[in-house]
């Protein structure tokens, strides 16, 4: 079993270039099965779920080739139109699939996305937004089991909660449906946008991406066409907290600075210096942290959900109290209680988590408990007090393109063992 380990107290320093977003890209593998033609996406993270994103789409029908950052996909003949088991529960997120599969081939039948660890992942949304659309869905026995009679038709859809995913699935779903969709309160997430741009250069036509209300007006077929992945916007904060947490200095590089407008306060209010350029963004830690105002995860353009972990190892050893509210998972404090492990002082109060900052902590045998709460330990582990080890790496290897080797370049001592 792999593990991460890291020798703390390290000042990290340097520069570094942050990779293209899994959850864009995620997304746009799953909308080239709407294209009769080849799709070349840049940029694209060598992760596992990207891994296993690919792995579903050849299992399809496609021809698909993976190498390096480019992954190339041919849509032209989808021979499978079910996803087994096997490869749904490898990634839970492949239920994005479902929508272009409903448009391309009308009729798919795949497993219940499992729960994760972020809580229950409901698809409620997803299912009565598709069902709007034309698609029958039969629920039964841990199986959607999708078809329709005729071409999806447009619907005006109002979604309760502006949900990443509905919204992607809506987005696929009716592009090529017949006649027009309108969604209100929909999720304006950077990858949302990044999605439609691939989509439009493809022939559809999508509007208001971005904003809470997007309009897609049905055509009737996609053409492939070249992309390129936006930038992960949680990656790149990712590093900017490992910057912040070791006292350091670091310049990270092919990152978007206008995606995390909402988290850059955030670490300034911690005492960092920082300074944004068009595509990089430079941090300058202080001695000791200061405590950060309440931090409240919200939908985009609110702080990401995705970063708070990340950013919980901050507040464990700032001077003073900081509070957390999770918004928008359920139970997304999985990395408490190994941080615990390591000194911090952390209240749980359902979806609010009180940080008393000490003064320091101390390394410790921990466990990845999902994607975020691992990076939360690496973060962590570079600031604690002696050694720290790190087991079940395989979530962060998820979201995380060779975390280790690219932290080791700025100078934190980190091996996989
Ligand atoms: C996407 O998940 C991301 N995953 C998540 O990143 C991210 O945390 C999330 O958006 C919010 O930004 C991918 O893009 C692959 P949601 P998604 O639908 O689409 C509830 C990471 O670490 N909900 O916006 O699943 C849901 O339970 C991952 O990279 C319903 O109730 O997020 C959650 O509480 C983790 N019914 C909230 O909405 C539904 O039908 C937000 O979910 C759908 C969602």
């Amino acid at each position: 079993m792999e593990r991460l380990y890291i020798q703390g107290g390290k000042r990290i320093s340097g520069e570094i270039d942050v990779q293209g977003a899994k959850n864009s890209a995620l997304p746009l593998l799953a909308a080239t099965i709407l294209t009769e033609g080849k799709s070349v996406l840049h940029n694209c993270p060598d992760l596992s779920d990207i891994n296993a994103a690919c792995k579903i789409l050849s299992y399809l029908g496609c021809d698909v080739t993976y190498s390096g950052n480019t992954v190339t996909v041919d849509a032209a003949n989808i021979t499978n139109t079910d996803i087994p088991e096997s490869l749904m529960s490898e990634m839970r997120s492949s239920i994005v699939f479902l929508g272009a599969l409903a448009a391309r081939v009308g009729k798919t039948k795949l497993c219940f996305p499992g729960g994760c660890e972020l809580g229950p992942r409901p698809i409620d949304l997803h299912l009565s937004s598709l069902r709007q659309l034309g698609l029958d869905i039969k629920e039964e026995h841990g199986y959607l089991d999708c078809h329709r009679t005729k071409r999806l038709r447009g619907a005006k859809i109002m979604l309760s909660f502006p949900s990443v995913g509905a919204t992607e699935n809506i987005m696929l779903a009716s592009v090529t449906a017949d006649g027009e969709t309108i969604i209100t309160n929909a999720a304006g997430e950077p990858e949302i946008v990044d999605l439609a741009d691939y989509l439009n250069k493809c022939g559809a036509k999508i509007t208001g991406a971005g904003e809470s209300t997007v309009i897609i007006k049905g055509v009737d077929n996609l053409q492939g066409t070249e992309h390129s992945v936006i930038p992960d916007r949680i990656v790149a904060s990712t590093y900017l907290c490992a910057g912040a947490i070791t006292g350091g200095e670091l310049l990270i590089k092919k990152c978007n600075p206008t995606h995390i407008e909402s988290v850059l306060p955030v670490l300034e209010q911690t005492g960092c210096k920082i300074i944004t350029g068009a595509d990089n963004i430079y941090i300058r830690a202080p001695e000791r942290l200061c405590h950060m105002e309440t931090v409240r995860t919200m939908p985009y353009p609110g702080f990401p959900t995705d970063a708070q972990a990340p950013l919980m190892p901050l507040a464990v050893i700032a001077n003073g109290t900081s509070v957390f509210v999770e918004n928008i998972f359920e139970s997304r404090y999985k990395q408490v209680s190994e941080l615990r492990k390591m000194g911090a002082d952390i209240r749980i109060e359902g979806k609010v988590a009180v940080i008393e900052g000490v003064d320091r902590i101390y390394g410790a045998n921990v466990r990845a408990t999902d994607l975020r709460g691992g990076a939360s330990l690496i973060i962590a582990g570079l600031a604690a007090e002696g050694e720290t080890v790190i087991s079940d790496i395989y979530h962060i290897d998820r979201g995380y393109e060779r975390i280790e080797d690219n932290l080791r370049s700025i100078g934190a001592k980190i091996k996989r063992i």
